[in-house]
């Protein structure tokens, strides 16, 4: 388990398994959770109607039309046309939904400065796919420049602990670099089988701590979390992720 094939930087090796994935990725268990995950940011971010967020890497924008769904005003972003092409496709014509998507990169986000009160980034939304140790800091640092003063900032992490924890045996862990590489079979919208290798960093609460604080923001919480059991736990070894909270300095901390 020495990681000997480092993954690509950049997190774009994602662009092929969308592709191919296309709407069969919202098959997957892990998106059923959605409706649980946003009511409890909502909440959490202190977020309303008339609020607005960036959902940065949003994939197929299933939390981008729940948040509109709640009068949130939505810009997801995501480096994957395939995903990017989904997500409009549900939101109907530009803006009806509340929700419009670009297509960008994570790492230079095509909105203005202080335009947003909150910036997620949910499931490795490009933050934790990015592979070297600069790439998901830049993530951070463009959420971080989004979000006006007292705006919020909120990221999922794989856990490290976690991770590491249950190894299976197809994981190919990089100790140094923090990053599992696994080969995985990803059907298609017919069932078709193909196998991508994906790679994907683990956090540990620390880590996340001391990113955000490099990004200018300031920590409220790090939670431990799973894909539709988002809550106020405290970080342990048990669950799969970790929910970063951290604020943009300054500023009230409603956006409503
Ligand atoms: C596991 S999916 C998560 C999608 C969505 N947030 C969700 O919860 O379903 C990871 C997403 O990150 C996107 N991504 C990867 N690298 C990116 C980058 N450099 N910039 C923007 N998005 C990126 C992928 O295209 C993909 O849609």
């Amino acid at each position: 388990m020495t990681g000997a094939q480092g993954p690509p930087v950049g997190g774009r090796w994602f662009e092929a398994v969308a592709a191919h994935a296309g709407r069969a990725y919202l098959r997957y268990s892990f998106t059923r959770g959605t409706e649980q995950e946003v009511d409890f940011l909502v909440d959490a971010l202190g977020l309303g109607p008339g609020s607005r967020v960036a959902d940065v890497g949003c994939g197929p924008g299933r939390h981008a039309h729940a948040l509109a769904a709640r009068g949130v005003e939505v810009v997801g972003v995501d480096i994957a046309e395939r995903f990017v092409e989904l997500a409009v496709a549900e939101a109907g014509p530009v803006g009806a939904a509340g929700a419009r998507f670009v297509r960008a990169d994570a790492r230079a986000l095509p909105v203005a400065p202080a335009s947003f009160d909150a910036a997620v980034s949910l499931c490795q939304g490009g933050f934790g796919l990015m592979g070297g140790v600069d790439g998901d800091a830049a993530v951070l640092g463009q959420m971080a420049t989004t979000v006006r003063p007292g705006g919020a900032v909120a990221v999922t992490a794989f856990s490290a602990y976690f991770q590491v924890r249950w190894l299976g045996e197809g994981d190919d862990f990089d100790a140094g670099a923090g990053v599992n590489h696994e080969r995985a079979p990803v059907r298609d919208e017919t069932g078709t089988e193909e196998t991508f290798d994906l790679w994907t960093s683990v956090f540990t609460p620390r880590e996340l701590r001391l990113l955000a604080r490099a990004a200018g923001l300031e920590v409220e919480h790090v939670w431990s979390v799973r894909p539709g059991e988002f809550d106020r736990r405290p970080p342990d070894l048990d669950h799969e992720e970790y929910l970063l909270v951290a604020r943009r300095p300054g500023g009230s901390m409603t956006g409503r």
